[in-house]
């Protein structure tokens, strides 16, 4: 039940591999890579006491010499001043240019423990040990690593493929419901932006999803990565195509601002969000009527919100307007054509307003 796929970039290429179990392999994985001896491995106190032993143990059976650096619960790892503890941790523990940093835990511990991958000694080898399935199906794969500034989030941050990810799908049973539905979100995004029959699989197999079933989880991780990956091989440093990724996120990322990134789940502002970009679709005539409805049963199975929370329009907008997606100041949508096939568009305040309404 282990899939596995490879992400094509040239010197820069990497499995995934995705499956339950790789934990307790991760030094027979990590041994293929010829790397140093000495690694770190950057956990958080929620993840460390359930799954660092067994990757110590993994690592140090096939000859590594592991450290293990645990960093803050929460976005609040993802800081300069976090990011300088890990480099004395790693510089003490005495890492050379081939010693790999190992990201174990959710996107936060991948996000700040790649930033210090990319900028350690000018870069060493970085492996992703994700475990919630967003960090799994989105956050680990394609390289973008980054702390935050007061003024924003990821603001300070780098394009660095990791050498190797392996998702233990067998983390997810430990992980908050919660936590599950969010990543469920970017998981339907997928299937929106790029495969209508991946979109149909998890139509028939989301009630087996939420339940953790190995085969589908396998399933759905794998089509996800390999959904990101084609398009990060396309469009690395996100010039062009990449920005499809972001279906759903530019009312999203305002829904969750306005809510202070404390109410609101990322991948429920996306779900409510995807519901927006969707209604604007079907307003141009677009998408079908059916179609929206279908995304609408699908997300709420999930568990996820579809219904604008009551705020304040005028804040919203005024939010949307400060995203970062504003090209020459007009604000850019990812609007699906139909399940499967989207376009970046230009579009119009009085349109946006229409269905924020
Ligand atoms: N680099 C990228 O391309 C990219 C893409 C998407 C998101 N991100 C970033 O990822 C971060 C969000 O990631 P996230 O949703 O994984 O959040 P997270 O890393 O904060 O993890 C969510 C929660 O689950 C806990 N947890 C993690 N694994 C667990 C497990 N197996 N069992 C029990 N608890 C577990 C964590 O301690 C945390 O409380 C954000 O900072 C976002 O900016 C990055
Ligand atoms: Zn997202």
């Amino acid at each position: 039940m282990v899939a596995e796929l490879t992400v094509n970039l040239g010197q820069r290429s990497y499995r995934i591999i995705c499956g339950p179990g790789l934990l307790e392999q991760a030094g027979v994985l990590l041994a293929e890579l010829k790397l140093s001896r000495r690694c770190l491995i950057v956990t958080n106190p929620v993840v460390g006491p359930l799954y660092a032993p067994r990757v110590e143990e993994s690592l140090a059976g096939a000859g590594f010499n592991p450290k293990v650096v645990t960093v803050p619960e929460g976005e609040e790892a993802k800081t300069l001043a976090v990011a300088a503890r890990l480099y004395d941790a790693a510089l003490e523990a005495g890492l050379d240019r081939g010693s790999a940093v190992i990201a174990l835990g959710g996107g936060v511990v991948g996000d700040v423990a790649g930033f210090v991958a990319a900028t350690l000694l000018r870069g060493v080898p970085f492996i992703q040990l994700p475990t919630t399935l967003l960090a799994q199906v989105d956050a680990s794969v394609g390289g973008k690593v980054a702390v935050n500034h007061p003024l924003g989030k990821n603001l300070i941050g780098a394009f660095y493929q990791p050498r190797l990810v392996a998702a233990d799908l067998a983390t997810l049973r430990t992980l908050p419901p919660r936590e599950v539905r969010a990543g469920l979100a970017e998981v339907i995004k997928y299937g929106v932006i790029a495969e209508a029959d991946f979109f149909a699989y998890l139509e028939n197999n989301l009630e087996a999803a939420l339940n953790l079933d190995p085969a589908v989880l396998t399933e759905i991780v794998y089509r996800s990565c390999r959904i990101k990956a084609r398009v990060v091989e396309a469009d690395e440093r996100e010039s062009g195509l990449r920005a499809i990724l972001n279906f759903g996120h530019t009312v999203g990322h305002a829904l969750e601002a306005l809510t202070g990134f404390k109410e609101l789940h990322h991948g429920e502002g996306v779900a409510i969000g995807m519901v927006a970009a969707s209604r604007l679709a079907q307003r141009r005539g677009w998408l079908q009527a059916g179609e929206v409805g279908r995304l609408i049963d699908l997300l709420k199975r999930a568990g996820l919100p579809v219904e604008m929370p009551s705020l304040d329009r005028g804040a919203l907008l005024t939010a949307i307007g400060r995203d970062k997606k504003i090209k020459d100041g007009t604000l850019h949508m990812v609007l699906p054509r139909s399940i499967g096939k989207v376009e970046v568009v230009p579009v119009g305040l009085k349109e946006l307003e229409a269905v924020l309404a």
